[in-house]
């Protein structure tokens, strides 16, 4: 018999090995297959057995559930833990896997399950195409920029793909930084032949020959996994000196990271990359004019890229059909925090944030009152229980004030203090600013300091105008997103929540006084 165990990190912190190894150990005539994660993080560890009629799961397995639970497994018995065919599931059954439709089902490293499961075709085609025609299908598609701006890959593509040079270069920013997004994460660790796929795709598409994959320190099964994959692809003759029997060069390699935030902006991240000092570049030019080592680069988050294999294999108005308006296709949100089911939900721009916190995840982990959630990760935009029904795209989320970033959203109860949530607004740009503009670099420490003497209550109508005045100047004046959007998350505390931020004076203390 066949069972499925994932081997994605956030399925292994919560004893997936363990559970992989009691398994092995107590039915030997078992195949234990290693997957990615299917992304119910609230189910995982999810463990599948093969049966004639398709996969069975059960979880969230333990390893203290496995005595228990191994009289059932190879028959696909009844147990509690039993939940039938995963795909049968509403949490997986109301998504829309494009980017997603292999994770956790095909073994990460296994190439042949990889083109089983509709993997290469893309690439195939676009090997039968020029250069101009793929650009052009890519706009086509509508495919926009995953990391958080959403500006059109086409475009961007088009554009590397009209300069002369010597050479040129896809980069993939897979820094990842956002406190609760993990969906680069699941790609890279669960298809990772996705992701090279889809760089391969934008090489033959601009003339790139180097590829670099920039990831971060934090995530070592994602580096290893990828490094391995891109191995594979080579062998296999897929990268190299030769892409697909094209005739042309595509090296892909890794890039570790070393933990700084500001890397995951694009200019910082092809500085860290050629060795530098990761501090932003001013623009312009653009990378996709003068990017690594000055050179035309295309950059584009991992999402965006494992987009592209899709769009070549079935066609721009196939992945157009999906989304609405302007944001088209699907988008990963990642839903995290305080949340009940919590885990990476694929589906059509346009689903509302009520649908995906109340519907998928359930509401609140801890059963109280949902009071607010953070979209867009840390310099996004706190909302309120009114605004939930507001659809998640990216010109609805603008008009909003807010923003879809990298698509973390993170769930607080009715004992969020959201005073603390501001002053921890600034103080993570205070942390992570690289320094080199002044509206950021002093803007956050003022602007942490100013909301700690609301805090206590000191001029509180005074100092709340010196907030706003402070993050107008910051977002107006800041070179990059990190100074320009940490007003975001004051700013929407500040207005939706005032309450938070009305103290009492502090009471003076003996120490105080003296
Ligand atoms: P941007 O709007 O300046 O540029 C977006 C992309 O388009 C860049 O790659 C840029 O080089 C490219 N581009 C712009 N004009 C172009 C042209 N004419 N031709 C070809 N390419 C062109 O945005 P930026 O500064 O790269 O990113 C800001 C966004 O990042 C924010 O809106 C925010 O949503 C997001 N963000 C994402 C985070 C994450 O962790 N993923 C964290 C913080 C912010
Ligand atoms: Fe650096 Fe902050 Fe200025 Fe961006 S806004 S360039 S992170 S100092």
């Amino acid at each position: 018999i066949r069972i499925f165990v994932p081997d994605d990190s956030a399925a292994r912190s919560v004893g997936a090995d363990e559970v992989a190894a009691g398994i092995a150990a107590r039915i030997p005539s078992a195949e234990i297959v290693r997957t990615g994660s299917r992304g119910a993080l609230w189910l995982e560890p999810m463990v599948e057995v093969e049966t004639p009629q398709g996969r069975i799961a059960y979880g969230p397995v333990t390893p203290a559930d496995l005595p228990d639970l191994l009289d059932a497994l190879p028959s696909a018995g009844p147990h509690p833990l039993r939940l039938g065919p995963p795909e049968d599931l509403p949490w997986f059954a109301d998504q829309q896997r494009l980017t997603f439709a292999r994770c956790g089902i095909t073994p990460p490293l296994d190439l042949a399950a990889y083109e089983a499961h509709g993997g290469l075709a893309g690439l195939r085609a676009a090997l039968g195409m020029e250069g101009a025609a793929i650009c052009a299908a890519v706009l086509d598609s509508g495919l926009r920029g995953r990391g958080g701006a959403g500006f059109p890959t086409g475009i961007k593509w088009k554009t590397v793909h009209e300069q002369s040079a010597p050479r040129k270069h896809v980069c993939c920013n897979a820094d990842e930084g956002d406190s609760g997004a993990y969906a680069d994460r699941m790609l890279m660790e669960g298809d990772p032949f996705l992701l090279i796929e889809g760089m391969a795709i934008a090489a033959l598409a601009t003339g790139a020959t180097e590829g670099w994959i920039y990831i971060r320190s934090e995530y070592p099964e994602a580096i290893a996994r990828m490094t391995a994959a891109i191995e594979v692809m080579e062998r296999a003759g897929w990268l190299g000196e030769d892409l697909g029997g094209s005739g042309r060069a595509f090296r892909l390699r890794v890039r570790r990271g070393a933990g700084a935030y500001i890397c995951g902006e694009e200019s910082s991240m092809l500085n860290s990359i050629e060795g530098r000092r990761g501090v932003v570049r001013a623009k312009p030019p653009i990378p996709a004019i003068a990017g690594l080592f000055g050179e035309p680069t295309v950059v584009n988050n991992v999402l965006t890229l494992a987009a592209v294999p899709l769009i070549l294999a079935k066609g721009a108005a196939f992945y157009r059909d999906y989304g609405v308006g302007r944001s088209t296709g699907t988008q990963p949100f990642t839903l995290g925090g305080n949340v009940a089911r919590g885990g990476l939900i694929e589906k059509a721009f346009g689903v509302t944030a009520r649908e995906l916190i109340e519907g998928f995840g359930g509401g609140t982990a801890s059963g109280r009152p949902f009071r607010t959630a953070q979209l867009g990760g840390p310099l996004g935009a706190y909302v309120c229980d009114e605004q939930l029904d507001l659809p998640m795209d990216y010109e609805a989320l603008a008009e909003a004030g807010a923003m879809l970033g990298h698509g973390g959203i993170t769930v607080f109860d009715d004992t969020v203090d959201m005073g603390a949530m501001a002053r921890f607004a600034f103080e993570f740009c205070e942390i992570e600013s690289c320094g080199k503009c002044t509206p950021c670099r002093v803007g956050a420490t003022r602007g942490r300091e100013t909301v700690e003497k609301i805090l206590r209550g000191e001029n509180v109508a005074a100092n709340m105008v010196l907030v706003e005045d402070l993050c107008e100047l910051m977002r107006d004046g800041s070179l990059c997103a990190m100074g320009g959007l940490t007003p975001m998350p004051v700013l929407s505390a500040l207005r939706l929540f005032p309450e938070d931020f009305d103290r009492a004076p502090a009471p003076v203390t003996e120490h105080a006084a003296e």
